[in-house]
């Protein structure tokens, strides 16, 4: 695993998307819409650096990966969302790859009757996308490498990781159970 993203970083980077998301929206009342699971992270540190009413809500989506890195079929679930109409509501997710999932969901929230749907991400992967909408909000633009940490999964292990890191060949060999054990003790370079 190499970092490419340190707790440091995405700190800043965090606190300038929410500096960014206030500007725009300025302090009428916002409704969070956070992408289960990989989003957990990002939302509980976003949300906490947003002044002004917000309040937030989850959708579920998966693309089906399993144990590959590519993407497959969408599966949405929205049945937790709030009445959205007329709302100011603000989508989050982890990172914006093909962009098909993020692309999905602001046609649903929209479909729902917000007054205005913005999207943010924390990573957008370099020359990935298949459509045509953009994120509003990008934390960073990284390139093309399948990362995990901050929330992002690889077959379920190592959303818990403080940091972004790319996979390397050797990790992704490896059994889950292995490698959710074998992530690098980095508390001497991070804290
Ligand atoms: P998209 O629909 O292709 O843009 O994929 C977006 C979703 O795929 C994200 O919400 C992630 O859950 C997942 N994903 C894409 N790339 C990565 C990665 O590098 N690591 C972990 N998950 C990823
Ligand atoms: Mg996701």
């Amino acid at each position: 695993m190499r970092i490419l993203l340190t707790s440091e970083q995405l700190a800043e980077g965090i606190a300038q998307l929410a500096d960014r998301v206030r500007n725009d929206i300025g302090r009428r009342p916002l409704t969070v819409v956070g992408v289960l699971t990989g989003s957990i992270v990002l939302v509980s540190d976003l949300i906490r650096r947003l002044e002004g009413p917000v309040r937030v809500s989850m959708v579920w989506a998966s693309s089906y990966r399993g144990t590959a890195t590519t993407p497959g079929r969408l599966d949405l679930r929205l049945d937790q969302l709030p009445d959205l109409t007329g709302q100011e509501v603000l989508l989050v997710d982890d990172i914006f790859d093909t962009g098909r999932t993020l692309e999905a969901l602001v046609d649903e929230l929209r479909r729902r009757g917000a007054a205005r749907v913005r999207s943010l991400v924390l990573l957008r992967k370099h020359g990935q996308a298949e459509v045509g909408i953009v994120p509003d909000f990008v934390g960073f633009d990284i390139p093309a490498a399948f990362v995990v940490g901050y929330g992002l999964d690889f077959n379920g292990a190592w959303r818990h990781l403080p940091y972004v890191a790319e996979l390397e060949p050797a990790d992704l060999q490896a059994a889950p159970t292995e490698i959710a054990n074998s992530a690098p003790d980095m508390d001497g370079i991070l804290h």
